[in-house]
Formats: C-alpha cells, structure tokens, sequence
C-alpha cells in the first residue's frame, strides 16, 4: 500500500467510526490537509445522514462544499460530536504536532469544542518523542521578530514560511531542533509569548483516538 492508500483507508475506517453516531441533527468538525481531503471525501458517501459541517480551513470549507456538504459557522452551534482531523506528528500518548497546513489555530478551536477528537495518520507519523517535525507557530505579524528571539531563547530555531499568510491574516515560524519531551509545558511556554496567537502542540486537547494507516491494517491507538 502506498501512502495515499494508507491516508484513504484511515479516512474510510474514521466514517466507518462515526457513522453509527451520526443523525439529521448531526454537525462533524473536519480537519485540513491531505488525510482530512481523504476523509471529506468518505464522508461525503454518507452526506445524507447528517445535518452539515464545520471547517477548520476555507481550503476544508470550500472542499465540503464542494462534495454537497453544507458548511457552518462554529460559533452558530452548540454542541460537536466530533472532529476529525490529520497531524503532522502523533506521540504514543496523542499528543500531536499539527500546523504543517498552516491551520492550526482553526484546528485547535474546533478540537477544543469537539466532544471526541479522532487523529487519522498514516504510520509514518507516530514517533518516540514530538519535534522532528518543525513546529508552526502561527504570529501576529509585526511580532515576528520578537517571538522568533523568544523562541530561539527556549532552543528552537525558527524559520519564517514567508509563501503562506495563515486564513487569520498572520504569519507561520516553523521552529526547528525541538525535542518536545514536555509537550504541555512547551505548548503553554509557547503560548505565553506576546505576539503568539498559539502554536502547533496539540498536548492539553490531545486526540482521543488516533487511526493509524498501516499496511497490515489500520491501527487504533486511544479510546473513545
Ligand atoms: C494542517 C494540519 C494537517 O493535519 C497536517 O499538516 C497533516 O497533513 P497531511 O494529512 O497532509 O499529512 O495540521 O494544518
């Protein structure tokens, strides 16, 4: 199995997971990238059993409506059941790195209000200890600077992504040479900078299940 095959089968295995939920009430929280694509697109099979969606990214939003989906606006509903979303990175406790999108403080609001947050992944991103990946720090603009000193002073090196301007108007540093063995701390250090509108650990709202593509089979890690 190759990855995309690999990305498609945890989308299909996360519809196969929430469908039994679902009813004409029903709003899914839904991620972006590449995997969540995967899943927009398995869940657009079963459209009709629920009521619409909500988006982390215009890239999602646009993707849902285009599948038939409605899209709605997270501060019109009270209550979500679930998210679904992908990761740059996952731990063996869930604890993740997302943002390689630049979505991620979109992505952690609608993780903050989902019941239940399912991680899909193919296997390529489980590993032993978070920051391999270079963590995106989404800032307001006129602080890069400064929050780029602050995280060089906590060990990092941050590199400016200067192609992307986030769907919040801001700027994305991907801070380089982390070995995150504390993701809280360093989530909640992070987020103290001034200028930081919050950063890529998802450590306080960690999944609560991560499906993972592999090619004996899709994984379960978490429970629900
Ligand atoms: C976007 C994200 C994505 O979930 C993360 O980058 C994984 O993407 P992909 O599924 O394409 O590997 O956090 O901001």
């Amino acid at each position: 199995m190759n990855q995309d095959q690999l990305k498609q089968a945890v989308a299909q295995a996360a519809v196969d997971h929430i469908a039994p939920h679902l009813n004409k009430d029903s709003i899914v929280g839904v991620g972006t990238g590449s995997t969540a694509n995967c899943f927009i697109d398995a869940l657009a099979t079963i459209k009709h059993t629920f009521d619409a969606a909500v988006a982390s990214s215009e890239a999602t939003a646009q993707r849902l409506r285009d599948h038939g989906i409605s899209v709605l606006e997270l501060n019109s509903i009270q209550q979500l059941r679930f998210y679904v979303d992908g990761a740059d990175e996952s731990d063996q406790q869930l604890n993740l790195i997302k943002g390689g999108g630049a979505a991620l403080t979109r992505e952690k609001i609608v993780a903050a209000v989902a019941d239940e947050f399912i991680c899909i992944a193919d296997e390529s991103k489980l590993v032993n200890t978070l920051g391999s990946f270079p963590l995106p720090v989404e800032v307001i603009p006129m602080a890069r600077s400064y929050v780029a000193r602050k995280l060089v002073g906590l060990g990092g090196e941050p590199v400016w992504r200067q192609d992307v301007i986030t769907d919040n108007g801001n700027y994305i540093l991907d801070v380089h040479g982390l070995a995150i063995t504390d993701p809280q701390g360093l989530e909640s250090a992070i987020n103290q900078i001034t200028g930081v509108v919050t950063n890529g650990i998802f450590a306080m709202r960690s999944a609560d299940l991560l499906l993972l593509g592999t090619p004996a089979g899709v994984k379960q890690l978490g429970h629900t």
